[in-house]
C-alpha cells in the first residue's frame, strides 16, 4: 500500500470512500494492519486501559505515547500515524507545542487532542508550526470523571448544537481530521455534513467519513472495560483461548519428555 497522507484522506471523503482506522501500539500489528489496507493507525491513550490495565486513560504520559509511536513507526515508513496527546499535556499553548513536537519526532504524522472551542489557539499555533491536528469530540475519555462515566454524549439539542459549534471551531482553527466518539448517529451526520474535513466515528453510527476501533476491543481481548458500541469481530475463544491452551499443553508435554529423556540418560550411565 502506498503512503497515506492528509490529501489521501480528503480525497477519500470527497469520493465517499470510507476511511478505516485502528489503534495499534507496536510494530508487528501496525505492519499487519497497514499491509491489509488500514489507512490510519492511532497510537491512542487507550493504551492506558488495554496495555497498562488502568480503569481510564488518565495515567498515560507523553513518554508512553512517544515510545509506542516509535514502535508503530518501526512497523512501516508508509503508515499514516496519529498520536494522542495524553491527559493534561495540552493545558497551555506552550505545553501543547512541546509535547506535540515530541510525538512528531517519534514518528507521528498528526497529533490528536480532546476538546472543543477552548483548543482554538493551540490548534492554530500547532498548524502554523507545521503540526497537523486531529480533534476529538463527544465522549472524550480524558473527561470521564466530568461525565460521571463512559456515557453517550450530545443527546439533548443544546448539547448537540454546542458540539456542532465546537466542530466548526476546530476546523476553523486548522484541524484536518475529527474523531467523534459515542454520540447519536444523527448528530454525527450533522457534524460530518457541516465540515469539509473528514470525520472518523467510534460508536457514532455509520454516517461519518470513516470508522475507528480499539484493536483489543475488536478482537475481544481487552483486560477490562469493553464499550457496548464496540463490535467484536472474533471470539476470545477462537483467537486466544484455544490456541494458548494448545501451546501450554504442548510446552508442558515437551518439557515432560525432555525431563524423562535426561532422567533415563542419567540412569543408563
Ligand atoms: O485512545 C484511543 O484509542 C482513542 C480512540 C477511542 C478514538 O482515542
Amino acid at each position: 500500500m502506498s503512503k497515506i497522507t492528509v490529501s489521501t484522506l480528503n480525497k477519500m471523503k470527497a469520493e465517499n470512500n470510507k476511511i478505516t482506522a485502528l489503534t495499534a501500539y507496536d510494530a508487528s500489528f501496525a505492519k499487519l494492519f497497514h499491509d491489509n489496507g488500514v489507512e490510519v493507525i492511532l497510537v491512542g491513550d487507550s493504551l492506558g486501559m488495554v496495555l497498562q490495565g488502568g480503569d481510564d486513560t488518565l495515567g498515560v504520559t507523553n513518554q508512553d505515547i512517544a515510545y509506542h509511536t516509535r514502535c508503530v513507526r518501526a512497523g512501516s515508513r508508509e503508515l499514516f500515524v496519529i498520536a494522542d496527546l495524553p491527559f493534561m499535556t495540552y493545558s497551555s499553548v506552550s505545553d501543547t507545542c512541546k509535547n506535540a513536537a515530541e510525538l512528531m519526532r517519534a514518528g507521528a504524522n498528526m497529533i490528536k487532542l480532546e476538546g472543543g472551542e477552548w483548543l482554538y489557539e493551540s490548534i492554530k499555533t500547532l498548524t502554523q508550526q507545521g503540526i497537523p491536528v486531529c480533534g476529538h469530540l463527544g465522549l472524550t475519555p480524558q473527561s470521564v470523571h466530568v461525565f460521571g462515566g463512559f456515557k453517550i454524549q450530545g443527546r439533548e439539542e443544546d448539547k448537540a448544537q454546542k458540539m456542532i459549534d465546537d466542530a466548526k471551531a476546530l476546523e476553523a482553527a486548522g484541524a484536518q481530521l475529527l474523531v467523534l466518539e459515542c454520540i447519536p448517529s444523527a448528530l454525527a451526520k450533522r457534524i460530518t455534513d457541516a465540515l469539509s474535513i473528514p470525520t472518523i466515528g467510534i460508536g457514532a453510527g455509520s454516517l461519518t467519513d470513516g470508522q475507528i476501533l480499539v484493536m483489543h476491543d475488536l478482537v475481544g481481548i481487552s483486560a477490562g472495560y469493553i464499550p457496548k458500541f464496540s463490535k467484536t469481530f472474533c471470539s476470545k475463544q477462537a483467537i486466544c483461548l484455544q490456541p494458548f491452551k494448545n501451546i501450554v499443553q504442548t510446552l508442558k508435554a515437551v518439557h515432560f519428555l525432555a525431563l524423562n529423556t535426561s532422567l533415563n540418560n542419567a540412569v543408563n550411565h
